[in-house]
């Protein structure tokens, strides 16, 4: 039996009206898994839950075995600084560093060497030198995408990654991410609106009406 990675149950959350009520969530090593639904269905908001930024009202969320939410804010902490990686819907560059020295200082906090190959596959090879504020917010995007991969996550969780790129950029960002999956037995949560990005990976969820439906 591969081994589960991500095992979310029972979750229920609510900011101003409930968002949706008793989900369950699971992600084993090697699976890749898309959740679409409407804007505002809270998909984001389900990501955040399982990647430890938001403790859901109910439920329980373990990574890799753990209750994470039970844990000390240090120990949470250390999980997203080390063992997950986030590419989120809106990126957040250092601006004023050049791309190159955004993914170096990812590499260093988590001590991970940095992998070339990367830059050349994602096609910013050429840009790593110039700053963030100089390129195109798909070449940003993808930046950030290497950054994330450079800390060598066990999980990815992905919001909307391809947002602002092209359907071949797209595609060979997604390329990108299920060849990262399948050379590190890793996984991936994919959050997106591009129904044909989510028909690539192994399952397919719908959020919506509160529920979570295996489509
Ligand atoms: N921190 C917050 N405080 C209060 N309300 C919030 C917060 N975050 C999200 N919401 C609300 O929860 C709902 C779901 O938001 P969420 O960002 O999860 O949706 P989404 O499905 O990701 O939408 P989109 O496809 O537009 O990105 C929205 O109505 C939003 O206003
Ligand atoms: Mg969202």
């Amino acid at each position: 039996m591969t081994s589960l990675l991500l095992d979310a149950q029972g979750i229920s959350h609510s900011f101003d009206t409930q968002l949706f009520s008793n989900l369950n969530l699971s992600l084993r090593a090697g699976e890749c898994s898309a959740i679409v639904g409407r804007s505002g269905s809270g998909k984001s908001t389900l990501l955040h839950i399982c990647s430890t930024f938001i403790k859901p009202d109910e439920g329980s969320v373990s990574l890799f075995g753990d209750d994470l939410y039970s844990r000390s804010d240090d120990a949470i902490e250390a999980v997203r600084r080390y063992e997950i990686g986030i590419i989120f819907q809106f990126h957040y560059l250092f601006k004023g560093m050049t791309a190159m020295e955004n993914v170096e200082i990812a590499a260093m906090l988590s001590g991970e060497p940095i992998d070339e190959k990367i830059f050349k596959k994602l096609e910013i090879a050429d840009v790593m030198g110039q700053k963030i504020g100089e390129l195109s917010g798909g070449q940003q995007q993808r930046v950030s995408i290497a950054r994330v991969l450079s800390k060598k996550p066990r999980i990815i969780f992905a919001d909307e990654p391809t947002g602002n790129l092209d359907n071949e950029t797209a595609g060979l960002v997604m390329d990108v991410l299920f060849d990262y999956v399948r050379e590190h037995d890793a996984a991936l949560m994919l959050v997106t609106h591009d129904m044909q990005l989510a028909a690539r990976c192994d399952h397919l969820y719908r959020l919506e009406a509160k529920m979570l439906e295996e489509v």
